[in-house]
Formats: C-alpha cells, sequence, structure tokens
C-alpha cells in the first residue's frame, strides 16, 4: 500500500504564518505538524509516499528531503494550484497506479499511530474506509454511520450538522477512487472536494467504512488546535537538562533543554521544550511552552505559547497562549512608550492586549 500525503493548499486559517510558512511546517514541540503524519504512516508499515506540494514545495522538500529520516521513499508530486483534495488524487494518477492507497492530510495530527486503521483494511478490505472522530463537524466533513459502521452519508463544512462525527483527513482508498474523482464537479468553493467523491461512491453502492479513531488527533490548520496539539505533545515530554542551566535557574516538572540551550536566572515549569541555541534569562518559561531554534526569552514571562525560531521576547511579561512566528519580536519600548503600545505587524496579524 503506498500513502498519499497532501501539503499544498494555502492555509487560509493560519494567516499570517503561512504567508512565510506551509502550515504543515508549523512547529509542534519543535517538530513540524507534517512529521507527525510521516512518522504515523511509517509506523504503519507504509514505505512509498507521494507529498502533494504546491508552490511551496521547497520548504516542504527542505524539511523531508528524500524521506530516509523517517524511513520513507518520498516522490514529489506538484499541483499547479490548490483545487482541491481529489484533485490532488487526480494529478497522483500515476504515482498512484492500481494500488490501493492512504490518504493523508498534512495538517492532520494524530499522537496514536494509524496501525490499527491500516491493518483493519488489510485484514477486512472494502471499497473505501474514512475515520471518523467525534467533534464538531462544521470545520470539516461530516460522515453518517449505520449501526454496522458502513457511511450512508458525507457532507461537507455541513452548516447544520446531523451528526456529531467528523470525517478525519486519513482515508483508505482502490481504485475505485480515480472513478470518482472523475465523476465529482467543482463546489462552490471552486474545489473537487474528497467529500463529494466519497459521497459518489456512496450513491453507487458501493462499501464505504468508517473507522471510529480511539486516540488524539487535531486538524492542526486552526490556531487553537495548534496549540491543543503543543500541549498534548508536551504532556508525553521526556525531561531531559542537556543544555546549559544555571544554579540560579530554578527547574520544576516534565523539561527538556537541548544540548545547545543557555538558561540562566530562569524559572522554567514544564511540560516545556527549548530548542538548540536557543537563550533564556531572568525570565519564567511556564507550562505547554515550546521554544524554538536560536530564539531569546530574557527578562519575560511566556507560557502556554509556541514560540518559533529566531524569535526574540524582552522584556515583556504576561505571554499566554500566543502563536510567535519565526524571527519575529515582541519587546518593552526602549522609552517610555509615547502615546501607546508600538506594533509593526505584518498583513492579517493579530494582536489580543489584555
Ligand atoms: O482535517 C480534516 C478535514 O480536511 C476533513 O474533515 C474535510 O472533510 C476535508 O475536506 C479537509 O478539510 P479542510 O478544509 O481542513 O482541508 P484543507 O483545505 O485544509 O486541506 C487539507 C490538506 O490538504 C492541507 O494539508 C492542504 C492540502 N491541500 C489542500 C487543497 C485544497 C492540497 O495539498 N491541495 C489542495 O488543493
Amino acid at each position: 500500500m503506498k500513502a498519499l500525503v497532501l501539503s499544498g493548499g494555502s492555509g487560509t486559517r493560519l494567516r499570517p504564518l503561512s504567508h512565510t510558512m506551509p502550515k504543515q511546517l508549523v512547529p509542534i514541540a519543535n517538530k513540524p505538524v507534517l512529521a507527525y503524519g510521516l512518522e504515523a504512516i511509517a509506523g504503519a508499515g507504509i514505505t512509498e509516499v507521494g507529498i502533494v506540494v504546491g508552490d511551496r514545495i521547497d520548504d516542504i522538500r527542505e524539511a523531508v528531503g528524500d524521506g530516509s529520516r523517517y524511513g520513507l521513499r518520498v516522490t514529489y508530486l506538484e499541483q499547479a494550484a490548490p483545487l482541491g483534495l481529489a484533485h490532488a488524487v487526480v494529478i497522483a494518477r500515476e504515482f498512484l497506479g492500481d494500488d490501493d492507497f492512504l490518504m493523508y492530510l498534512g495538517d492532520n495530527v494524530v499522537l496514536d499511530g494509524i496501525d490499527e486503521l491500516v491493518a483493519r483494511f488489510r485484514a477486512d478490505p472494502c471499497d473505501a474506509q474514512v475515520t471518523v472522530h467525534p467533534a464538531d463537524p462544521r470545520e470539516g466533513g461530516l460522515a453518517v454511520l449505520d449501526a454496522d459502521g458502513r457511511v450512508t452519508a458525507v457532507e461537507e463544512k455541513p452548516k447544520n450538522p446531523v451528526g456529531n462525527l467528523a470525517l478525519m483527513g486519513i482515508y483508505v482508498f482502490t481504485p475505485l477512487v480515480h472513478q470518482a474523482v472523475r465523476a465529482i464537479r467543482p463546489s462552490a468553493r471552486g474545489e473537487l472536494e474528497i467529500t463529494d467523491a466519497i459521497g459518489w461512491l456512496i450513491e453507487q453502492g458501493h462499501h464505504v467504512r468508517g473507522h471510529h479513531y480511539r486516540g488524539f488527533w487535531r486538524d492542526a490548520g486552526l490556531i487553537d488546535s495548534l496549540l491543543e496539539c503543543n500541549q498534548a505533545v508536551l504532556d508525553h515530554v521526556g525531561p531531559r537538562i542537556l543544555g546549559k542551566v544555571d544554579d540560579e535557574t530554578e527547574v520544576i516538572g516534565r523539561v527538556f533543554v537541548d544540548e545547545r540551550a543557555t538558561v540562566t536566572r530562569s524559572r522554567l515549569v514544564g511540560p516545556l521544550v527549548i530548542g538548540p541555541e536557543a537563550i533564556v534569562d531572568g525570565s519564567y518559561v511556564g507550562p505547554y511552552t515550546s521554544v524554538g531554534e536560536q530564539c531569546v526569552i530574557e527578562d519575560s514571562s511566556v507560557e502556554f505559547s509556541i514560540v518559533m525560531d529566531r524569535a526574540l521576547i524582552r522584556e515583556v511579561r504576561g505571554v499566554h497562549g500566543s502563536l510567535i512566528g519565526r524571527a519575529t519580536s515582541v519587546r518593552a519600548a526602549a522609552e517610555p512608550a509615547r502615546g501607546g503600545h508600538r506594533l509593526v505587524l505584518g498583513e492579517n496579524s493579530q494582536v489580543l492586549m489584555a
């Protein structure tokens, strides 16, 4: 079985981060979102992976390479424009051949593997298998299952959902899906929807099964769910202090400090991770925070946040539940500010003042 991983798209709901970084590379506990999916795929014993990429191909290629670090063989498949999830299947036709395949949306994060759903399909094949989880289906797709677990209806972004089972971005397809993606027409938002292709299979009388996923799952294409993913991963962080942490620093709970990081005169309350070459001085770094490579945090306090590589936080107290983008600076004004806060923010930035 091959895997098709979708890492194109535009990431509109993650602006401004997605202006300069594909959403699949936003870090969760200092590891890109996409890595969690690739690890799950490798864990299920799949090695041949096609990654669908859009105009951010260079960033994705730099992060994933040939896939060998995950034990995968990766082929990049270029999608000229984000014309929909079913369109990605159309352009992957040659790569997929006539094999069954796992389709995995690159912004989905699962923390409990996908072995069971892949093994189930292998042991008891059906025409297509979708994965479902109790969640608000209005953000994505809805699946309706009968008592035997057969999918009887699906709907994309339902306004008035008739159930509480969300479609996860993890599907197993047989070659029948190639007929389906050719039979459907673009939706109102101009995309070829995989949900419509699944609906077509159901209408044609094919057996589409719903598999209940019992573990942790989020669509990390939304800001709140990114922070929730960060929290869930940090809950299992292995506490290790490898870097320089001075005697004036207090360390409480599950704290990981990279061997090339330096922490002085600070208070670290885990779970948290501090990445390579980061410098923390005179600061409080609180629970559920990940601090990326080469970040500088001085005389500040930060908690429940994702601080990305090369960000600077200086003399600022009370950073909470925040996403601080790469090479961003948040700092106190050098002189008492005349008239208020000075903000230099890119398009679609958000600042919530307490
Ligand atoms: O996360 C689960 C949801 O994913 C499902 O519940 C929905 O039924 C499904 O349609 C999908 O909804 P989203 O609105 O979240 O899809 P999104 O546009 O975020 O795209 C999902 C992934 O596929 C993401 O990694 C970007 C990539 N993509 C997207 C499009 C539209 C592509 O590679 N090419 C594309 O053309």
